[in-house]
């Protein structure tokens, strides 16, 4: 016999979410002051929650195992849209693609077309295939050019660059789409070691290989963090970049980041791209996104 624990864990979004919208739709049926009532109190209610949230991952910070823990967690897709919910993480970078594609869906819809996601070549080329009646159409290139990089650039100053797939095209119900938060990848976790804890230095970075990828390891304020070494502008190797006052300054054109998070505050819409990371006793291991 499951305990209700086990029951709620195995709940799926979907079937939460429907039993809200239910229940919305019930209280839709009141009159404008009840409405109103459960309005208010929703909002107490998730008032309440985020505050809670925002205490819980300012203690998980100080803690670089926890802060794991916290983005393993993220994996899980109920979380995710909790934490979404409340604004307390940025959507991703597949998120905002599918908000700018989903601005122009009606548009080709409505010339029997529609527009899918192929690839992301980090860190600034997006794979788009144009599909049903858009596939083939002889105004193709104008509809990438003039619909679908305009809605990507837009929500995605961070992409350059949106081309057409090759090869052939799917269906519109085509399930050639492959949308992968990078918060649900890695699922088995491959835990890679790096570095020996004591070798990292204080508010500064070393350059690591990996797996053939570069990345950056820092130490700041007793945390360990990794990114990718490509900085959000052009892509360009972070290795000569300054570090002053917890501000790494990219050597090419002189994005600014904050060393402890990866937040860009020359262009606050984009971050370093980060990798998990954690560290046992002396050992310092990265997950690769
Ligand atoms: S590549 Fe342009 S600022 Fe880093």
């Amino acid at each position: 016999m499951p305990s209700n624990n086990s029951v709620a864990t195995e709940a799926s979004l979907e079937k939460l979410i429907s039993a809200i919208d239910a229940l919305d739709a019930v209280v839709s049926e009141w009159g404008e002051h009840e409405r109103l009532i459960v309005k208010t109190l929703r909002k107490a209610i998730d008032d309440l929650n985020k505050e809670a949230f925002a205490r819980l991952i300012k203690t998980v910070k100080q803690n670089p195992e926890a802060m794991s823990a916290l983005k393993e967690a993220m994996a899980d897709e109920v979380v995710y849209s909790v934490f979404r919910h409340h604004g307390l993480i940025k959507p991703s970078l597949n998120e905002r693609i599918e908000m700018a594609l989903e601005t122009i869906r009606p548009m080709l819809a409505g010339h029997g077309g529609n527009v899918e996601l192929v690839s992301i070549d980090l860190p600034s080329t997006v794979v788009v295939r144009l599909i049903g009646a858009c596939s083939g159409c002889p105004a193709s290139e104008l509809t990438l050019s003039e619909g679908v990089e305009k809605a990507i650039k837009e929500f995605c100053p961070e992409i350059t660059e949106v081309t057409k797939a090759k090869g052939i095209c799917s269906s519109v119900e085509g399930t050639a789409v492959n949308f992968i938060s990078p918060f649900a990848k890695n699922q088995t976790k491959n835990w890679i070691y790096v570095a020996n804890f004591d070798e990292l230095p204080e508010n500064d970075f070393i350059v690591r290989e990996v797996d053939g990828q570069s990345i950056l390891l820092a130490k700041t304020e007793n945390n360990v963090v990794c990114y990718r070494n490509a900085c959000a502008h052009l892509g360009m190797p972070l290795d000569s970049s300054m570090v002053t006052n917890g501000v790494l300054k990219c050597s090419y054109h002189a994005f600014e980041y904050l060393l402890k998070s990866g937040e860009c505050l020359t262009v606050p819409e984009v971050q370093l791209q980060t990798h998990m990371v954690k560290v046992t006793d002396n050992r310092v291991e990265v997950c690769l996104s």
